[in-house]
């Protein structure tokens, strides 16, 4: 995986493989450290230990690769990985920070691409991603109302399709996110 955009694929990926239908994907950029919340209503992780290479569904290639290796990724940045099961019923939720100033730190990569191909990909999923500070919670996209609004002739227009994906490209950069290891705010430097 070459950025954190291909991990952020994967995990939205195992998501999709776990029946999910909502998946809520909240995260925040502040002094370079990139934290970032994924909770799904999916079936639930089983095993407590999915960061093991050994543990996965696939039925051909038996070992999942997606989470040890985001585990890597973070932890070569002296971040961290954790992932647990939401309740009995199910659900998961997976929280990961990368620390961007870090050496060893993976560019972001086309965050605003995945979202877009999961909108398109995956229709049954619900998609929110929300940007979060310390003064403020902005939703950046909610592919349920997107969905709603503008219905199935509309969404699919390349036109569409363009301005949706620079609209969230554009919010990204907003908050700091651009495809390589973010742009430094004043805030940053204070
Ligand atoms: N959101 C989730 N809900 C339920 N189970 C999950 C979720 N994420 C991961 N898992 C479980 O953890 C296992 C390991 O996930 P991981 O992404 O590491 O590997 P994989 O998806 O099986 O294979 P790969 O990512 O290499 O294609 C999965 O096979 C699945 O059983
Ligand atoms: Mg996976």
């Amino acid at each position: 995986m070459k950025n954190i955009a291909d991990h952020l694929f994967d995990i939205l990926e195992n998501s999709v493989k776990a029946g999910a239908s909502e998946v809520k994907v909240k995260f925040s950029f502040s002094k370079r450290i990139f934290f970032c919340q994924i909770i799904d209503n999916g079936s639930g992780i089983i095993s407590s230990n999915v960061v093991d290479p050994f543990v996965t569904t696939r039925k051909i290639r038996r070992v999942g690769l997606g989470l040890p290796l985001l585990k890597k990724t973070a932890e070569d940045t002296q971040g961290y990985l954790k992932i647990s099961r939401l309740n009995k019923e199910g659900g998961t939720k997976l929280e990961f920070i990368i620390n961007m100033f870090h050496i060893d730190a993976k560019p972001f990569g086309d965050l605003a691409r995945v979202f877009l191909d999961a909108l398109y990909s995956w229709p049954q999923m619900n998609l929110k991603l929300i940007a979060q500070n310390d003064f403020s919670i902005d939703v950046i996209m909610d592919t349920k109302k997107v969905k709603e609004e503008l219905g199935e002739d509309l969404l699919y227009s390349s036109q569409i399709k363009h301005f949706i994906y620079e609209t969230i490209k554009k919010e990204l950069r907003a908050k700091g996110i651009d495809d390589q290891f973010g742009i430094e705010s004043e805030k940053d430097n204070s």
